[in-house]
């Protein structure tokens, strides 16, 4: 089966307002006549609201980069998945690794995010991924079925099929180090049989994978030649409109 591909851009902790919507303004056209790909743009909190005022009526989506469980309440500096969904998005990344290793994130804060982004009508891109150690101990694929089993514990099939998952191998956040398309293609393979096991066929034949790790333009296409993945998670080379627009071309149905 066909799934059509998806390329978000994590723009993690860059970009103010301003920088947002002239980004926008650049991007909107450089894409205009792309089809075939579904785009999606993940600014700060600051930035989603004019970023996804300034998106509207085009095919770029808007998400956050994270939430926080509760509908409301006395929980300060959090955000919950409605003000996320009102202020425009439609997406928000959760358990990105630097969550994880920063912030404490857990499989379990993860499982308690993805539900209320779900409950919100919002699309979660739940990130997982071994990091270094791990791949050189022979645990990256233990390391993925745990973060699955935990991360999307009680989760149905059809909720399965509202969520995307992103494989971002720690090592390759941020080093200019891409996964090959084999190590790509092999975790990929994995967590899609894992998903056939645990959510059935239907769960794991639509489901999106995404890649993430150092995707750029030269090495984007020969990542999604792989038949499980589906699309890329793209960090630093999504900061600049011309290098996401070339990936975005390259990513193409
Ligand atoms: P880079 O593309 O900068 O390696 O970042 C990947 C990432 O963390 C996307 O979420």
């Amino acid at each position: 089966m066909t799934r059509f591909p998806l390329i978000a851009g994590n723009w993690k902790m860059f970009k103010t307002v301003a920088e947002a919507t002239a980004y926008l303004a650049t991007f909107r056209g450089l894409v205009a006549e792309v089809t075939g790909v579904d785009i999606v743009l993940a600014p700060p909190f600051t930035a989603l609201h004019a970023l996804a005022a300034a998106a509207h009526g085009t095919r770029i989506g808007v998400a956050a980069q994270d939430l926080y469980w509760e509908r409301e309440g006395a929980y300060t500096g959090e955000v919950s998945a409605a003000m996320i969904r009102e202020a425009g998005a439609s997406h928000v990344i959760i358990g990105h690794s630097e969550r994880r290793t920063l912030f404490g994130e857990t499989d379990a804060t993860v499982n308690r995010k993805t539900v209320a982004a779900l409950a919100a009508g919002l699309t979660p891109i739940v990130c997982i991924g071994e990091t270094l150690d791990q791949r050189e101990r022979d645990e990256t694929l233990a390391v993925l079925d745990r973060q699955i089993s935990q991360g999307l514990d009680g989760m149905k099939a059809d909720e399965i099929l509202r969520l995307v998952l992103a494989y971002e191998p720690v090592w390759a956040i941020g080093t200019g180090r891409n996964a090959t398309p084999a190590q790509a293609g092999e975790a990929h393979a994995h967590i899609r049989q894992r998903l056939r096991e645990w959510f059935g066929a239907e769960a794991a034949e639509r489901s999106r994978i995404l890649y993430g790790g150092s995707v750029k333009p030269d090495n984007v296409a020969s990542l999604l030649a792989q038949p499980d993945v589906d699309g890329g998670l793209v960090g630093g080379a999504s900061l600049d409109p011309k290098a996401f627009a070339e990936i975005v071309a390259r990513s193409r149905a």
